[in-house]
């Protein structure tokens, strides 16, 4: 018989949506009969998961409207939910990130084979770079593809003057994250992982951090949990090995700069662009600038009525963009 545990389990996956553990406590319903001598039994429950498993499409790799559980309560005001508004594909990256972002998806896509075999899929990552460079982006991608929602945490609702107040907070937000499968994004996570604080009150954002870490640790449900910082270089090196995974990004390589530009004038009559000219005005700009100069250029051609983007349009734009960055 299913303990009253695992009845309260199933139920509680069933009503989070949550299939993936859902079908996890089913297999270990099925484990524990086959321990008990009910073989029959203990294989009936396997081919009812197979059948239900192969019942359910995977999950689309588009951006198509699901349905969310929204937090409730406290939760709904620690937590933004915000729509994907990109996928996978849609990423410039250099080789190896895209690898390394890739390998998170595959994990994610293949949960219940990984966890067959006791083995942890990547959940609990963390993102570091230079701000403009795809952090956020990534997150939105990854939850996109694996048609989960994303939920970005209000960091200035959870860190308040009063050390037990956030550490409450900390735990709703947890108490969601185990109960709802979602992306749940710490954006400008060094103000909790900042360690070298010289107002004195270094202890007690030890102490949220630290509990975080704990949470992270004892996490309940197949969330993904992302700290993401464009100041790396501020955390403590010993916090990176909390984490199942690290993502550095960084400016865009030349070949990334270029791809950039033409994935957003794709469609405009800009064929004639001089490349190495553009490039070199790009220098050291992030994605998203090099994004923005490129929208920028686009309007000065339609306002104007020009039937082309030229050169000297766009560079007069990423020079701009690049005035604006140093000002
Ligand atoms: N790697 C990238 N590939 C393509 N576009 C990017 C990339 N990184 C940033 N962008 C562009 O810049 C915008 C801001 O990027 P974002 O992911 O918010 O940066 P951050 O690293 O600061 O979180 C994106 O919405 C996108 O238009
Ligand atoms: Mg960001």
């Amino acid at each position: 018989m299913a303990t009253a545990t695992q009845i309260k389990a199933l139920l509680q996956s069933h009503g989070t949506g949550d299939d993936e553990r859902f079908y996890a406590i089913a297999l270990q319903m099925a484990a524990a009969e086959a321990r008990r001598g009910h073989e029959a039994l203990a294989a009936e429950l396997k081919s009812l998961v197979d059948k239900a498993k192969q019942r359910k499409s995977p999950p689309k790799s588009n951006l198509s409207i699901f349905h969310v559980a929204q937090p409730q309560g406290e939760a709904a005001e620690l937590l933004e939910h915000v729509e994907p508004t990109c996928k996978i594909s849609d990423l410039i990256l250099a080789e190896p990130l895209r690898l390394r972002v890739g390998r998170i998806l595959e994990e994610q896509q293949n949960l219940t084979r990984l966890k067959e075999h006791g083995l942890r899929p990547r959940q609990r990552l963390l993102f570091t770079g230079p701000p403009g460079c795809g952090k956020t982006m990534t997150a939105s991608a990854l939850a996109a593809e694996l048609a989960l929602p994303l939920f970005v945490v209000r960091l200035d609702s959870l860190i308040t003057r009063y050390l037990g107040e956030s550490l409450s907070k900390l735990r709703v937000i947890f108490e969601t994250v185990n109960r709802t499968r979602a992306v749940y994004l710490f954006d400008e996570f060094d103000s909790i992982g900042y360690t070298r604080d010289f107002t004195g009150d270094v202890g007690e954002m030890r102490r949220l951090l630290n509990s975080f870490l704990t949470f992270i640790e004892k996490l309940t449900s197949n969330s993904l949990v992302i700290a993401a910082t464009n100041h790396g270089e501020r955390l403590d090196k010993a916090l990176y090995r909390r984490f199942d995974d690290l993502i550095e990004f960084g400016l865009p390589e030349e070949d990334h700069v270029w791809e950039t530009v033409q994935a957003r004038l794709r469609g405009l009559n800009a064929a004639k662009l001089e490349k190495s000219k553009i490039l070199q005005a790009a220098k050291g700009l992030n994605y998203a600038e090099i994004t923005r100069a490129c929208e920028e250029a686009t309007k000065e051609m339609l306002i104007r009525g020009y039937k082309m983007l030229t050169t000297p349009m766009l560079i007069s734009a990423l020079t701009e963009r690049r005035l604006f960055l140093n000002h």
